[in-house]
Parts: structure tokens; C-alpha cells; sequence
């Protein structure tokens, strides 16, 4: 019975993969946050096996949600790294890619084996991938969000990045698909990446967006390879536009939390509740004056200490 709903939920994962969750673990957010293409992950129906074997479609363990469930995850994209040269890694990790390390998400590093490999970007649609180590891992790095990241912080940030890769494509990983601009306002590209992971939490976690969409605007119009700029600009055709009057073709329209409107909903329903309530408590106090007033009248001037008339003010 278990067995067959596993079965069944795993070929709807297959089948509709975004339907369930849209999701993308990637692992190269932005250049040097690879993982080894010779890392060991466990792969539903092939075993153990190295990264570099690993194509679209497979199935590899994962992690998902506040509770960090364990769970089978899409790869979504996984691409060689430009060029065949090889860097070191630990573990199998690069030393600034972000692992999850208890409750919070970090560096994994220089510790650990350290090897030379060809390094590989990894996309699954899990919140982060588990390796066959057992180390639980994220698409991203330090040169993209500097600091130390509780989960909670990270989910709704991984979160906005799998909405915007599943629409656009995972280039965003590519690092040949970004230039440095002598003329821009911050000329190496990777410089601005600190400021887009803190523009993007802020807007993914608290619906702060105005400074995110012109940030990812400037990224975009200054340093992106113009075969990725028209993509973006096709499917964002608003992007960099006041996000508070309409978020509608912006990139913040798919960033900010989803649950703007539930929340209105929310709102909407609880006053409307409220007000019943208030009413329903009002014509109950009202009848309940009557009463007590009638049974001030016929009972004389201090009927409370009366026993008959406690009994009375409770069933009305
Ligand atoms: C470099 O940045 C400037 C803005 O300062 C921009 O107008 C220009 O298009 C960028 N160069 C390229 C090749 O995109």
C-alpha cells in the first residue's frame, strides 16, 4: 500500500516535476561553486555514481522543506564546467560552496580530501542535494551570498532562484554568461554579487523589491551576454520598473513571497469573522442586559447575591 503511494507519487515527481514543487538545485551559482564531477551521489535506479555520469531526468537524494525531509530530487540541469581546467576541491566540494552544516548553510571549506577535478554545475528540484557521504549541499557559493545562512533563511532565497531559472533557463549558473563592463557603475561583474544575494533575501523573505529589481536591471543590462539578455528581457519584459506600482513583468513579480495576496486573503476572511463575532456577542449582550434588566424589575433593587438569579445570567 505505502510501496505503490511511493511508487505513484514518484512518477508524478517524474511527470510533473514543477508541478509539485518548482525546484533547482544548482551548484554553480556564478563561477567557482562547483561540485567535483567526480563526487558520488546516490542515483535512484543507477546506484552510486559520480557526478559527471549523471544526466537530466535522474533521480538523486535530496532535501526539502523547514523540516529538511529526506527525499528523492530531479536533476533539473547538470553541465560541465567551460574549459577543461581542473581546481581543487574537498571533499568534493569547492572550498567556498555553501553546504549545510547542522542549522545553518556555510562554506564547506579547505578541509577534508583534498582532489583536482574537472568541476560540474548541478540543478535538481530539491531545496539542497545529498552526496552518497551523506553531506546535504546548496546550488550556491560564498562569492554569491557572503555570510552564513540559517535554513530558514536560505529557503525562501533557493526558493526564488528555482522560480526564476525554471522560467529562464539555468544560465544564470554559466559564469561565460556574464562580462565585466569598464564603463559600468561596478565594472567586474562578480563584485556585484554580494549586493544581489542581499537584495534578493530581502526581497524573497521581507517583499522589499525595489532595490532588487534595479540591482538584477543593472547585472542584466551591463554584464550579462547579450544571447541570455534577450531571454531575460523576453521573459521579464518590465524588469527594473517600479515594483510598487505594478509588479506585473517584473522579475520581482516572480521573486516576492507568493503569499502577498494569501496573506490579504487572510486578512480579508479574519475581519470578516471578527466582525460576525462581534455581532453575535453584542445581540447576546444586549439580550442578556434585557434579561437581567426584566429580572431587576420583578425581583427587586439587588437580585445577584440571589442564587436563582446567578443560575439565570449563566443560561442566557
Ligand atoms: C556597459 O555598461 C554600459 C553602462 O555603463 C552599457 O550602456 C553598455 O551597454 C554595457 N556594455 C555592453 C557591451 O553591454
Amino acid at each position: 500500500m505505502s510501496f505503490s503511494l511511493m511508487i505513484l507519487m514518484l512518477i508524478a515527481v517524474i511527470i510533473f516535476p514543477r508541478g509539485i514543487q518548482t525546484i533547482a538545485l544548482n551548484i554553480n551559482i556564478y563561477g567557482d561553486d562547483c561540485v567535483s564531477g567526480g563526487m558520488q551521489v546516490e542515483e535512484l535506479t543507477k546506484g552510486t555514481i559520480a557526478v559527471f555520469q549523471l544526466s537530466n531526468g535522474d533521480i538523486i537524494r535530496g532535501i526539502r522543506g523547514a523540516d529538511r525531509v529526506h527525499s528523492w530530487c530531479r536533476v533539473e540541469a547538470v553541465y560541465p564546467r567551460k574549459g577543461n581546467d581542473m581546481f581543487t576541491t574537498y571533499d568534493g566540494f569547492t572550498a567556498d560552496h555553501m553546504v549545510i552544516d547542522a542549522h545553518t548553510v556555510r562554506a564547506y571549506g579547505k578541509k577534508g580530501k583534498a582532489t583536482k577535478s574537472r568541476l560540474y554545475m548541478l540543478a535538481t528540484d530539491c531545496d539542497a542535494a545529498v552526496n552518497a557521504a551523506g553531506q546535504a549541499f546548496t546550488p550556491i557559493s560564498t562569492a554569491f551570498c557572503p555570510h552564513e545562512l540559517s535554513w530558514s533563511e536560505y529557503l525562501p532565497l533557493i526558493a526564488a532562484i528555482r522560480r526564476v531559472t525554471s522560467r529562464t533557463g539555468y544560465f544564470w549558473y554559466f559564469s561565460d554568461a556574464f562580462f565585466n563592463n569598464e564603463t559600468a557603475r561596478v565594472p567586474e561583474w562578480k563584485n556585484m554579487l554580494h549586493d544581489m544575494c542581499t537584495e534578493l533575501l530581502r526581497c524573497a523573505r521581507k517583499g522589499q523589491c525595489q532595490k532588487f529589481e534595479k540591482v538584477v536591471n543593472e547585472f542584466v543590462n551591463e554584464h550579462m551576454n547579450p544571447k541570455y539578455r534577450v531571454i531575460v528581457d523576453h521573459m521579464f519584459p518590465n524588469i527594473g520598473g517600479d515594483v510598487e506600482k505594478s509588479e506585473t513583468g517584473t522579475i520581482t513579480e516572480l521573486v516576492r513571497p507568493q503569499d502577498k495576496s494569501n496573506t490579504l486573503l487572510f486578512v480579508a476572511v479574519g475581519s470578516a469573522i471578527a466582525i460576525v463575532l462581534i455581532i453575535v456577542a453584542a445581540a447576546f449582550l444586549v439580550r442578556r442586559a434585557r434579561v437581567t434588566g426584566k429580572a431587576k424589575i420583578t425581583r427587586g433593587p439587588d437580585p445577584s447575591d440571589h442564587p436563582q438569579a446567578k443560575a439565570q445570567d449563566v443560561e442566557t
